[in-house]
């Protein structure tokens, strides 16, 4: 039975009844026995301490959206990662799309974020992936291994041990057409062989698939030998289906 991960993005999304309602369907319906499955709940920052007085007593682990790139001072409206830490986040999505684009984040200060979290042991889930006009013009490759690169230039070559990281190709995100699970099977045996040339030991980092994941598709792509877990966003806002999506991934080796 292989290691997964399967994290919940709610985006900008839920509110205190939402929330609490969803938590305990979740408490009381989540397996006692998740075979190797590790299932994360990020919710908006504000619900963050809320989510964990809630999950802190099963079997699910915290995570965060985002992150500043300071630690402290004089930066208003920012949140750090030590504050993130303090309050029981485990993991912190860095580098998503919606971020890259609505928020101007560059690869290197993505990369900036990558070793701030690792420097506090957080795990970052740092996502990748490339745009429609770039997988037609056959860049794919190209642009990963730029997103990566810019990771192991500033923390060498053990970067992404105990790391994870998220393919995300950018057309496949909310619009309710996933890629194909055989697609995304070669792009993520490129990464690992691509990480594995620099360093050994982190070709076993956890890469997970998002885009528009459902219940319906789950088993497909879980299956595939070189996807180890799933980043969902809409889907998991839905308790019910997020518990079938990481009821489908319990049962598969
Ligand atoms: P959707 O599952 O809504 O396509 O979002 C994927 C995503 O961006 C998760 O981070």
């Amino acid at each position: 039975m292989k290691k997964k991960l399967i994290v919940a993005n709610w985006k900008l999304n839920g509110n205190i009844e939402m929330i609490s309602n969803y938590l305990k369907f979740l408490k009381n319906n989540l397996l006692s026995n998740l075979n190797k499955n590790i299932i994360v709940i990020a919710p908006p920052n504000i619900y963050l301490e809320r989510t964990y007085q809630s999950i802190k007593k099963i079997n699910i682990f915290l995570g965060a959206q985002n992150v500043d790139v300071n630690l402290k001072g004089a930066f208003t409206g920012e949140v750090s990662v030590l504050m993130l830490k303090d309050i029981g986040v485990k993991y912190v999505i860095i580098g998503h799309s919606e971020r890259r684009i609505l928020h101007n984040e560059t690869d290197n200060f993505v990369a900036k974020k990558f070793h701030l979290i690792k420097n506090s042991n957080l795990i970052p889930i740092l996502c990748i992936g490339e745009t429609e006009k770039e997988k037609k013009n056959g860049k794919t490759q190209k642009v990963i291994e730029k997103q990566l690169n810019c990771i192991f230039q500033i923390l060498g070559e053990k970067a992404f041990r105990n790391a994870v990281i998220a393919y995300e190709p950018i057309w496949a995100i909310g619009t309710g057409v996933s890629a194909d699970p055989e697609y995304v099977q070669i792009i993520h045996k490129f990464i690992r062989n691509y990480i594995q040339k620099n360093d050994s030991v982190s070709k076993n980092v956890i890469i997970q698939y998002g885009g528009s994941v459902s219940s319906l598709n789950t088993k497909e792509f879980i299956q595939q030998e070189d996807i180890d877990g799933l980043l969902i966003g809409s889907a998991s806002l839905h308790a019910k289906e997020f518990l079938k999506i990481i009821k489908i991934s319990c049962s598969i080796d």
